[in-house]
């Protein structure tokens, strides 16, 4: 049967600074939806990568004295480690420098042009080096130190006057009111999409979509005195990865309409207002959804080098490892909103949750059957109703409620219901306190044993987008085949069969001391 196909992207990172920990949220997120939907059965493509171009980038490398591309190599090196420290699971890292991206850029923009959406003008504004924005009169103030800046970005303009080519945005903003209409849920969440509708009412402008006065970009076919503008070139990245515009490229064929664009709430804009006026112009399909997520806060505070409160996400892998950074970013953060990371949090939710409440789960029980019962899944012998209580509340049940959460990306719901379970185990075990039965009843010792372990199987299953070295690790300790980990073993069909031997039980999930 052919399965159905998922493709979820993040925002392409600028390479003009090390990896924060914004980066890793977005990263680990899009991680935590991609390894969801391979367990749940979809065909899954997911995309990360760099973008590498832009005044921005070619003033940076500037500052280091080194050339553009060697500064971007060497970024994007960056990215990659800590893409592979967060063990993510992406199928490939386009950079918008490689020959694969630009060729499909000048491409795609030929077609706009065919379209007759382009056109060569001048362009007189605000200008953002930093935003690589232009802002107009009323978007910029007065500084208290006197200078001009935007007002959302508070980042330093500049009047600038340039030759330029525009696309006919303006020409699209009635198209655009009618797609946000017809597909309510294109744009998420609900106040992002709001904010979107809200600015296009207002009538969109011609975009300026080319720069004359520096060099690092694509050239414009047939007019190399201009580069794209970077967000122009950059979009294009999500096309270019499934090898647009070849013709039939097996990629683009498998996977597009892209499923899900996953950006922060700083650039949805550039996401559902140009991105699908450019495909609608290019007479390509557009994306099912945006979703802007929220930004990651130290103390309540915006990071940024000059508050030197950055946090580094090798800081918090080198501290808790991976499983665990990946754990407190996706249940401290609710997604959508801003959020906040600290060390006391992280640690209270690594003690508390990870090795109290899980940790100690899976080592209690297996320990108990490791040491009472040769090793050897026990037998399930007759199930009373505190049993099937505690046994109802997984398999489909369970499936539906973490489909549910994860559909909209809110997996701290979807961690949630499996913390909730184990919760419920534990009290489970008390009340029964099978090391007390070994003496008085083994056979229902055997039976409470066997619910437990089979509560640990589909934790360990559930638990995988999340945590998914830890979770192998308590699969392994149960002896589940690789092929049997997938979320529709989470079934009664697939219970554990009783006889079939265990590891010997080791502590997947260790406690934090916080020094
Ligand atoms: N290069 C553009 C995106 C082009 S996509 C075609 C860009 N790059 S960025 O490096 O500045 O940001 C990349 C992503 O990281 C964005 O989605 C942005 O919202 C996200 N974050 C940047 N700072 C963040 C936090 N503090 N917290 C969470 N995400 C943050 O924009």
């Amino acid at each position: 049967m052919k399965r159905e196909s998922f493709y979820i992207t993040t925002a392409i990172h600028y390479a003009n600074a090390a990896p924060h920990i914004g980066h890793a949220y977005e990263n680990i997120c899009a991680d935590v939806m991609a390894r969801f939907k391979r367990l749940d059965g979809y065909d899954v493509y997911f995309l990360t990568g760099m973008d590498e171009h832009g005044q921005k980038v070619q003033q940076k490398a500037k500052e280091n004295k080194i050339d553009s591309q060697k500064y971007v190599d060497s970024i994007s090196d960056t990215f990659r480690v800590m893409n592979r420290n967060l063990n993510l699971s992406n199928d490939d890292f386009i950079r918008t420098t490689e020959n694969r991206h630009k060729r499909a850029a000048q491409l795609f923009w030929k077609k706009l042009e065919e379209k007759g959406d382009i056109y060569l003008g001048k362009y007189e504004g605000w200008y953002s080096i930093r935003d690589e924005a232009f802002y107009s009169e009323n978007e910029v103030t007065i500084s208290e130190d006197g200078k001009r800046i935007a007002i959302d970005s508070k980042t330093e303009v500049e009047w600038m006057v340039e030759e330029s080519y525009f696309f006919r945005l303006s020409a699209y903003t009635d198209r655009l009111l009618k797609l946000y209409e017809v597909r309510p849920d294109m744009i998420q969440p609900a106040s992002r999409r709001n904010e979107v509708i809200n600015f296009v009412k207002q009538g969109l402008h011609d975009l300026s979509i080319s720069r004359t006065s520096f060099t690092w970009g694509i050239p414009v076919l047939g007019n190399d005195r201009h580069v794209m503008y970077v967000w122009v070139d950059a979009l294009i990245n999500y096309l270019s990865a499934l090898d647009y515009p070849e013709r039939n490229a097996p990629l683009y064929n498998r996977f597009w309409p892209c499923d899900v664009h996953l950006v922060g709430k700083d650039i949805v804009r550039f996401h559902a207002i140009y991105w699908p006026a450019f495909l609608i112009s290019a007479e390509i399909p557009l994306p099912r959804v945006i979703h802007g997520h929220g930004h990651i806060l130290n103390n309540g505070e915006k990071m940024s080098k000059s508050l030197g409160n950055v946090i580094s996400p090798q800081d918090l892998i080198n501290k808790y490892g991976s499983d665990a950074t990946r754990y407190v970013l996706m249940r401290e953060i609710t997604f959508g909103q801003d959020g906040n990371i600290s060390d006391e949090s992280a640690v209270i939710r690594i003690n508390s949750e990870l090795a109290n409440t899980i940790g100690n789960l899976v080592q209690r029980t297996l320990c108990l059957i490791y040491k009472n019962c040769k090793g050897l899944i026990p037998n399930c012998n007759t199930l009373q109703k505190v049993d099937y209580d505690l046994l109802n509340t997984c398999d489909e049940t369970l499936l539906g409620k973490l489909r549910k959460h994860s559909e909209i990306m809110q997996f701290n719901r979807a961690i949630g219901e499996i913390v909730q379970l184990a919760v419920a185990a534990n009290a489970y075990i008390d009340e029964q306190a099978p090391w007390t039965l070994k003496k008085t009843d083994y056979y229902r010792m055997e039976t409470v044993l066997y619910v437990l372990a089979e509560i640990i199987r589909q934790l360990g299953i559930a638990l995988q987008p999340y945590t998914p070295v830890a979770s192998g690790r308590i699969l392994d300790q149960l002896g589940i085949a690789e092929t049997q980990r997938n979320f529709s073993f989470l079934s009664r069909d697939y219970a554990l069969k009783s006889g079939l031997p265990i590891l010997e039980p080791e502590g997947v999930f260790p406690r934090i001391n916080f020094a």
